[in-house]
C-alpha cells in the first residue's frame, strides 16, 4: 500500500555552495512512498488520492534523512571522555573501550544501541568504523540489515601502536576484510568500506594490503583519518620517512580517489590540497570532534574553493553529539572562528545531498525525488520551549533551519523513516513487517 506523508517538504539540489537556488520547498507538500522508494513529491492538493494511507506531519518539515559520513560505532561508551588530545585520547579511552568488542554479545548490544541512536537523531545512513574484530562488523551489518538501513562500514585494520588485543596482522587484516566484503558488501543496502584506521596504526605491509584490497574491489569505499593533530602528523612522518607529507602515505599505497573518505584533513599543505582535488578524494569535516580534542579549525571554505569534495560528520566518540543538527551548529561556529559564514541552506544541503555526494550515493539517497530511497527525517522546530519561543519571531525558511541547527538535537526529530518505514516512533525498531 502506498503512503502519503503530508508536511512542509524541503529538498536540496544544485551546487553545494549556492544557497538561494539550491533547494525546493513546498509549503503544503507531500511525499508518496511505495515499497521503500519515493514515488512522487509535490503539492498535497495534486498528490492526494483515494486509497492512499495518509500521515499528516504538518506543521513539521520533511527532509531527506541525515547522512553521517564519519563515525565510530565502538565508541558509544567513549563519547564525553575528559581531558585528552588525539593520541592520549586513543590510548587512554578509545583502545580500552574498543577491546571489549572482542566479545560478540557486547558488539551486538552496542550495534543495536548505536543504530537506534542514529535513528533517534534523524540519521539514516552513516559511514562507520567498527573495531578490529570482524565480529564487530558482523554485528553492525546485521543490525543495519534488520532495520533496512543503507550503511557503509568496515572493520578497522591496525597492526601496530595499539594493544595486542586490538592488533591484527597484514595477512589477517586482509583475510578478515576480504571475508567481510564477501559476506556483506552489496547485500541489500549495505556497503563495505576498507578501513585502515590511520597511518600510525598500520605498518607499510598493512597499508600495502589495504591498497591491494582497494585494487581488487574497485568502487568500494576506503575510509581513514588524515592530518587531524600536529603530534599525529609528526609521528606519521617519522614512521613513513619516505613520504612527502601525510597524504602521500596513503597515495603511495593507491588509497586516494573519489571513493576515499579522509576524516578531519585539517592541517594540509597546498600540495596535499591540490592532490586531494586532483584525485577526487573526499575530506570529511568533523567540527564537534575537532573542537573537543583541540585538533584545530578546518579551512572548509578554502578546501571547497580548491575543488576538494567535502562531507560533514559527527566523528562520535571524539565528536560530542550524534546529532547532525548539532554538527551543523559546530560547523557554523568553526566557520565563525575563521571569519567565515555558513548559510543555513548550505548547511542543510551539506548534511543531506552534500554528504550523499561525498559518499557517491547521490543517485539513491540525499534528495527527495521519485525513484530515490524513502529515507526521510521530520523536523519539529517547536520541540523545546526555547525553540518554540524563538520560532514566534522567525520569518523565513532559512531562519527556521538556523534555529533548528542552533537549538535542535534529537528532540527536534519528530520521525525518522528508513526505506519508507517510520523507525523512531516504532517500538522494537527492527525485524518483521509492521504495516502491510
Ligand atoms: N584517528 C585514528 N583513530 C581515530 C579515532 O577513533 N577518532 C579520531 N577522532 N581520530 C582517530
Ligand atoms: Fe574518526
Amino acid at each position: 500500500m502506498k503512503t502519503l506523508l503530508r508536511g512542509r517538504v524541503l529538498s536540496f539540489h544544485a551546487d553545494p555552495s549556492e544557497t538561494a537556488d539550491n533547494h525546493r520547498y513546498i509549503e503544503d507538500g507531500a511525499v508518496v512512498i511505495d515499497g521503500g522508494r519515493i514515488s512522487a513529491v509535490g503539492d498535497y492538493a495534486a498528490l492526494r488520492a483515494e486509497g492512499l494511507r495518509e500521515i499528516d506531519h504538518r506543521p513539521h518539515l520533511i527532509l531527506p534523512g541525515f547522512i553521517d559520513p564519519h563515525i565510530h560505532f565502538p565508541q558509544v561508551q567513549v563519547i564525553a571522555s575528559w581531558g585528552a588530545q588525539l593520541l592520549d585520547w586513543l590510548n587512554g579511552y578509545t583502545f580500552p573501550a574498543e577491546s571489549r568488542f572482542a566479545d560478540e554479545s557486547h558488539a551486538i548490544r552496542m550495534a543495536n544501541a548505536f543504530l537506534d541512536l542514529l535513528i533517534d537523531h534523524g540519521t539514516t545512513t552513516a559511514s562507520a568504523f567498527c573495531s578490529v574484530h570482524p565480529q564487530s562488523a558482523d554485528a553492525l551489518f546485521a543490525a543495519a540489515e534488520a532495520r533496512g538501513m543503507a550503511m557503509v562500514a568496515g572493520k578497522v585494520m591496525m597492526d601496530r601502536n595499539a594493544p595486542e588485543s586490538l592488533s591484527d596482522t597484514p595477512q589477517r587484516g586482509y583475510d578478515e576484510t576480504k571475508a567481510l566484503i564477501a559476506r556483506w558488501h552489496g547485500r541489500g543496502r549495505l556497503r563495505y568500506a576498507i578501513s585502515p584506521r590511520f597511518a600510525i596504526t598500520s605498518t607499510p605491509e598493512q597499508m600495502q594490503a589495504a591498497g591491494a584490497l582497494a585494487d581488487e574491489h574497485p568502487g568500494l569505499h576506503v575510509q581513514t583519518h588524515l592530518s587531524e593533530n600536529r603530534d599525529e602528523i609528526d609521528y606519521t612522518l617519522s614512521l613513513y620517512p619516505g613520504a612527502r607529507d601525510y597524504l602521500d602515505v596513503y597515495d603511495g599505497y593507491g588509497l586516494l580517489g573519489p571513493h576515499s573518505l579522509m576524516g578531519h584533513a585539517i592541517h594540509l599543505s597546498p600540495r596535499e590540497v591540490a592532490r586531494m582535488a586532483e584525485t577526487g578524494t573526499r575530506a570529511i569535516h568533523c567540527p564537534t570532534s575537532n573542537m573537543f580534542l583541540g585538533s584545530g579549525l578546518l579551512d572548509a571554505e578554502g578546501l571547497r574553493a580548491s575543488g576538494v569534495p567535502l562531507g560533514v560528520a559527527t566523528d562520535v566518540g571524539a565528536g560530542t553529539s550524534y546529532s547532525m543538527l548539532q554538527t551543523l551548529d559546530a560547523a557554523y561556529k568553526a566557520a565563525q572562528l575563521r571569519g567565515c559564514k555558513l548559510h543555513p541552506l548550505a548547511a542543510f544541503h551539506w548534511a543531506t545531498r552534500g554528504n550523499a555526494i561525498a559518499l557517491g550515493l547521490e543517485d539513491r539517497i540525499g534528495t527527495l525525488e521519485p525513484g530515490r530511497d524513502a529515507d526521510l527525517v521530520v523536523l519539529d522546530a517547536r520541540a523545546t520551549p526555547a525553540m518554540a519561543m524563538r520560532l514566534e519571531t522567525v520569518e523565513t525558511l532559512a531562519e527556521e533551519l538556523f534555529l533548528l541547527q542552533t537549538l535542535g538535537d534529537d528532540r527536534a526529530i519528530a520521525e525518522t523513516y528508513v526505506a519508507g518505514r517510520p523507525m523512531k516512533s516504532r517500538p522494537g525498531r527492527c525485524g518483521g513487517a509492521f504495516w502491510d
